[in-house]
């Protein structure tokens, strides 16, 4: 078999066997295909697509591609929540400690930031010290004695997604249905869980930008899990406005500090809420409760008792990360500059477009625009004002934290294009939108 008869049955939107699917994973995986051609291969699947059982195989053949942990030692219901990407979207970090702390065991493999999106591990990596590349052994390990613990892929688990994920994320080939759906569950099959709530994102800022397209999204991830025997609950959620205020690395782990602490501001509201009802569904996954009303008083006892941070504090000192920077903030990486944008009118924020938010973050440093892109993890934007806020003339909307002028005037007309001010009252974004579990 070579590698460019696949790439010509697919640029001409051929069928791909099952072998040559394992055949491309396996050989990518082991170095032995250039990223060059593999790029090619992602774009031809980009636009011309994968059948459902073309997809199912490469998910198989991702997830095969390193080893699926064994994670019986561990007691209980283990469970993940996955988004499929967002813009301030930083979720993982507020519901994994609050559900560890109330005792359902949270093992998760995230991804870097990916095309406009913000990433898990590149959060958690401006923590000094926060080391999210652990081993096998010390990952079943953390998992088993923290209750959490916070990786990446690596050599060992869903080594095709690290790579794979990667080229995407560089090369315009991220948002599509199978291409999304082998990433997510090729990793979540690998990482030992019982039970998987996924956080399927619609709108502006999220890759599917119809509501039909994030079902469609969601009700194929839950087939492959389903068929996989894990217990699949998926929530169809806003993604048209960046999720609460914090958008950057350093940034949004400071935001998630203040929720776990139960300090949060106006413009944080959503981010709170929307992280309390997934966790709220991630305990009933955990079989802690099967009311979800419940399980939502059972998420306000951790932020009030302060068990979620310091579940938190004490995954991050386990991971080799310094703690004490989550009590102090001023020890994460903070940017040396601030440019304001206020509002020019009075009237209603109609608008803030998540994907010009996320575009002109990447453009500051936040993301990736090569695959050897070093990523400034101080610099991003607040958001002070949220869809539906009335606002005065003069009202700050956009604090914007960089370190470069070049890069600063290069994504400043995306924020400053983002948002749309007007005199009609508008209401605020429904968050969730649906839910839809294994049984439909
Ligand atoms: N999250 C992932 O892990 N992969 C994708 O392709 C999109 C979101």
């Amino acid at each position: 078999m070579h590698f460019k008869e696949i790439l010509e049955k697919k640029r001409n939107s051929d069928l791909l066997s099952e072998e040559e699917i394992k055949y491309f994973v396996n050989a990518y995986t082991k170095g032995d295909i250039p990223d060059y051609q593999v790029s090619a291969l992602l774009m031809a699947i980009f636009l011309n697509g994968l059948s459902i059982d073309e997809t199912v195989c490469l998910t198989e053949a991702m997830l095969y591609s390193g080893t699926v942990v064994d994670l019986s030692n561990v007691p209980g219901i283990k469970v993940d929540k996955h988004s499929t990407g967002g813009v301030g979207d930083k979720t993982s970090l507020i519901v994994a400690p609050i559900c560890a702390a109330l005792g359902v065991p949270v093992p998760m493999i995230s991804g870097r930031g990916l095309g406009h999106s913000g990433g898990t591990l590149d959060k958690l990596e401006s923590i000094p010290g926060f080391n999210v590349n652990q081993d096998l052994n010390t990952y079943k390990k953390i998992v088993a004695e923290t209750g959490l613990c916070l990786i990446g892929q690596t050599k060992e688990i869903a080594p095709a997604d690290k790579k794979m994920y990667a080229l995407r994320d560089v090369t315009c080939t991220v948002e599509n249905k199978s291409l999304i759906s082998a990433s997510i569950m090729s990793k979540k099959m690998a990482e030992g869980i019982d039970a998987l709530l996924l956080d399927v994102k619609t709108g502006s800022g999220a890759f599917m930008k119809t509501e039909k397209d994030s079902e469609e999204l969601a009700s194929i991830m839950i087939s492959i899990g389903k068929k996989m025997g894990k217990k699949m609950t998926a929530l169809i959620t806003d993604m048209n406005q960046p999720l609460g205020s914090h958008v950057g690395n350093a940034l949004e782990v400071v935001e998630s500090m203040e929720v776990l602490k139960g300090n949060t501001l106006p413009e944080q509201k959503d981010l709170e809420e929307l992280s309390f009802i997934l966790a709220a569904h991630m305990l009933v996954l955990g079989g802690k409760t099967d009311d979800v009303d419940n399980a939502m008083e059972m998420v306000q006892t951790t932020i009030k008792d302060l068990s979620a941070f310091k579940k938190f504090k004490e995954v991050t000192t386990v991971q080799n990360g310094n703690a004490a920077a989550l009590d102090d903030v001023s020890m994460l990486p903070t940017a040396n500059n601030t440019h304001l944008i206020k509002a020019e009118d009075d009237g209603y924020i109609q608008k803030i477009d998540a994907l010009l938010v996320g575009k002109g973050s990447v453009l500051l440093g936040a993301g990736r625009l090569t695959l050897d892109t070093v990523i400034d993890p101080a610099v991003g934007v607040i958001v002070r004002k949220k869809i539906g806020d009335k606002i005065k003339k003069g009202d700050l909307l956009f604090e914007i934290k960089y370190n470069d002028e070049m890069k600063l005037k290069q994504s400043l007309s995306y924020f400053e294009e983002s948002f749309l001010i007007d005199s009609q009252k508008v209401s605020k974004p429904e968050l969730v939108k649906k839910v839809i579990t294994d049984e439909g």
